[in-house]
């Protein structure tokens, strides 16, 4: 079933198919690439199939379907009006020019945030450090700033924030800078190198400090160990309305993975939420942002 807005050119897919051909990979690329154009996917529903089989692959009711766009629709104007900075990826900090100090982030969590904002109607800018050129955003209103440095980073947020309504930071900075970056490429010599690193400035903290009443400013933490004491002490620390806490013990969360496993925790309460699309899990974020 397709359905076609034509005042944006937006395009919903409901699949129907037998078990096998909806489980193989090819259609599911198939599908991830017409999300990745900014079209939309209701999942089939599960049950038996004209085939026999049982299994993902029926269409969803057509109830649903109407409730899934009415509840797109009605979100597509959740936004309007309102400006919201997003920070993702990772970024680069040089050794020398053809070396550097980076990380496993893949920008993705902050891709589907900035779709997720655009597509409730917010005005998104987004400041990205370095990732793979298949990366893309596809609505209008995102303004892509590309970055490499947590110097650069920090620059173009500090002046763009004052005239946002909220932040969502979720890139993964690094909290070092080499000392001095060296002009030619570092020879090998046969001995141990040192190199000297100097911290760079805490984007999140800043913002946090110049926050003005009616801004909201999210937070991320990634964590490997006593992740909600760790996450609560960020929160305070620089000064976030709410953190999105992920921990490396969740297996499907985190970095180089299309999914995540979130909890969200504000000044007093906490909330955990399933495995999901990072996609879905945008929209678990910017739900908490508009109850905000
Ligand atoms: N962050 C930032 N600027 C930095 C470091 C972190 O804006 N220089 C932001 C991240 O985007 C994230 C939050 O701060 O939203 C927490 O990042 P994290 O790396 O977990 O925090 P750190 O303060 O660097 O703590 P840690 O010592 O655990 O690395």
């Amino acid at each position: 079933a397709f359905l076609l807005n034509r005042s944006s050119d937006l395009l919903v897919i409901a699949p129907a198919m037998d078990l096998d051909m909806y489980a193989h990979p090819s259609t599911q690329q198939n599908l991830k690439t017409l999300q990745s154009y900014g079209n939309h996917v209701i999942e089939p529903g599960t049950g038996f199939l004209a085939s026999k089989l049982e299994g993902k692959g029926r269409m969803e009711e057509p109830e649903n379907i109407v409730a899934c766009l009415e509840q797109f629709f009605s979100q597509q104007e959740s936004l309007r009006g309102k400006k919201v900075l997003i920070t993702a990826g990772p970024t680069y900090e040089k050794i020398d020019p053809v070396r550097f100090i980076g990380n496993y982030s893949s920008g993705k969590m902050g891709f589907a945030l900035a779709n997720e904002c655009a597509n409730r109607g917010a005005q998104v800018e987004l400041v990205c450090g370095t990732v793979s050129s298949s990366m893309q955003v596809n609505y209008p209103n995102i303004h892509r700033i590309n970055v490499e440095s947590a110097q650069e980073m920090f620059e173009a947020c500090k002046e763009l924030f004052p005239s946002m309504d909220s932040a969502i930071l979720c890139a993964a900075v690094a909290d070092f800078a080499p000392e001095k970056v060296a002009e030619q490429k570092i020879k090998r010599t046969g001995d141990e190198m040192v190199i000297r690193l100097k911290p760079n400035p805490d984007i999140a903290a800043s913002l946090g400090q110049m926050k003005k009443q009616g801004q909201t400013l999210v937070g991320f933490a990634l964590e490997t160990n006593d992740e909600e004491s760790n996450a609560q002490a960020k929160l305070k620390k620089k000064n976030f309305d709410f953190i999105v806490l992920n921990s490396l013990k969740d297996e499907g969360a985190g970095f180089r993975t299309d999914t995540n496993k979130i909890t969200i925790i504000t000044a007093d309460n906490k909330k955990d939420y399933p495995l999901k699309s990072k996609e879905e899990v945008a929209k678990d974020i910017i739900d908490e942002l508009e109850r905000l």
